[in-house]
C-alpha cells in the first residue's frame, strides 16, 4: 500500500501554493455506521484534469459531492484557492450530476437559458453550444435527444456560469463508444480553455485518456495516486506477451524471459519487449499469432487489490 505524498500548503512557497486550486485534507464522510469516505487527501493543480478512479461503491461520488458542497463532510478540510470555501463557491463551480431531473417540455436552448438566468456570471450560449456540439439540437425538446446528446447538454449546463472548476461524475457512463469518444474530445477542449476538471470514472481507459493525475479509490480510501503513466510504470513493470502453444516450433525452454503455461497459451512477462520479440523470432514464432498486452490502470488496480476494477 502506498500512501500519497503529503504537501503542507503552509510550508510551500506562495507561488507553489497558488497553483493548487483545490486542497482536500483527511476527508471523512460517514452515513450512519457506514464510512463511505475514510480519510482522503489530495491537492489539485490549476488547469489539470484530475480523476477519481475506482469501482462502484468506492466513495467517488460521495467525495466529490462533499467537495462540491452538496453534502457536508463528517471530518476534514477543503480549501479552494487556499481558503475555506466561501458562500460564493457554489456559484463559481460547475457540476455535471450523474442524474439530473429536467422539465420535459423545454427545449435544449430553453434549459440552457433557464439555468443561465440563475447566475450572475454567465457563459455565452453560442460559444457553449459550439464547444459542446449542441448546434443541431438547440430547438429540440430535451427528452427527445439521444443519450450522447443529453450528456453534452449536461456538460453545457455544468459550464453555464463560466466556472474555473468543473466536476463531472461518471460523464460517459451508458454511452456507446462513438458518443464516449466525442465526449472525451469535449472534455479535453474544456481543459484547453484553462479550466480545472475533476471527474469520477470506473473506466480506466477514460481515466488514461483524459486525466493528468488520478487517485485510485477503493473502500473509501485512496490506494494509489499520481499521473497514469507514472502509476503504471511504478506498479506494473512488464509487458505481457501471450502466444498460442502451437505457435512455438521449439520447446518453450528456449525462451529467455520468464514464462508460464496458461491453458493452451504460453504467457511471457518481460521488461524488454524488443529483446523478447527478438527471442521469439529466433524461436521461429509467427508474430501474427502473438498478443501483446501493455499494462494499464486496470492492471494497477488488480496489482494493488487482487480484484478487477469492473467486478
Ligand atoms: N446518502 C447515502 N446514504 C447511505 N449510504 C450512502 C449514501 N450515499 C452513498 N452511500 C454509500 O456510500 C458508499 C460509497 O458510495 P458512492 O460514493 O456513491 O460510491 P461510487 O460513486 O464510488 O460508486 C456506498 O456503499 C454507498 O452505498
Ligand atoms: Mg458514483
Amino acid at each position: 500500500m502506498h500512501s500519497p505524498p503529503r504537501h503542507n500548503i503552509l510550508s510551500m512557497a506562495p507561488s507553489a501554493a497558488m497553483t493548487s486550486i483545490l486542497e482536500v485534507r483527511e476527508l471523512v464522510k460517514t452515513f450512519g455506521d457506514l464510512k463511505a469516505v475514510g480519510g482522503v487527501s489530495f491537492s489539485i493543480r490549476q488547469g489539470i484534469c484530475f480523476g477519481l478512479l475506482g469501482p462502484n461503491g468506492a466513495g467517488k461520488t460521495t467525495t466529490i459531492e462533499v467537495i462540491e458542497d452538496i453534502i457536508p463532510q463528517t471530518e476534514g478540510e477543503i480549501l479552494y484557492k487556499g481558503k475555506p470555501r466561501s458562500p460564493e463557491y457554489s456559484a463559481q463551480i460547475g457540476i455535471q450530476f450523474q442524474h439530473t431531473a429536467l422539465l420535459d417540455f423545454l427545449t435544449v436552448r430553453e434549459i440552457l437559458a433557464t439555468f443561465r438566468s440563475f447566475y450572475s456570471v454567465r457563459a455565452d450560449i453560442d460559444a457553449l453550444s459550439k464547444l459542446c456540439q449542441l448546434g443541431d439540437i438547440l430547438e429540440q425538446y430535451n427528452n427527445r435527444i439521444s443519450g450522447g446528446q443529453k450528456q453534452r447538454m449536461l456538460l453545457a449546463l455544468a459550464l453555464i456560469n463560466d466556472p474555473e472548476l468543473v466536476f463531472l461524475d461518471e460523464p460517459s457512463t451508458g454511452l456507446d463508444p462513438q458518443a464516449r469518444r466525442n465526449l472525451w474530445d469535449i472534455v479535453l477542449d474544456i481543459k484547453k480553455s484553462g479550466r480545472t476538471v475533476i471527474l469520477t470514472t470506473h473506466n480506466m481507459e477514460e481515466a488514461q485518456h483524459l486525466c493528468d493525475e488520478v487517485a485510485i479509490m477503493d473502500h473509501g480510501r485512496i490506494i494509489a495516486q499520481g499521473p497514469p503513466d507514472g502509476l503504471i510504470k511504478h506498479h506494473c513493470r512488464g509487458t505481457t506477451v501471450v502466444l498460442p502453444r502451437g505457435s512455438l516450433r521449439r520447446p518453450p525452454e528456449g525462451l529467455s524471459h520468464p514464462w508460464r503455461a496458461a491453458g493452451d497459451s504460453i504467457v511471457v512477462e518481460t521488461e524488454d519487449i524488443n529483446d523478447c520479440l527478438k527471442n521469439l523470432m529466433a524461436l521461429e514464432v509467427d508474430l501474427n499469432d502473438v498478443l501483446i498486452h501493455s499494462p494499464n490502470l486496470e492492471d494497477v488496480f488488480l496489482k494493488l487489490t487482487g480484484r478487477k476494477l469492473r467486478d
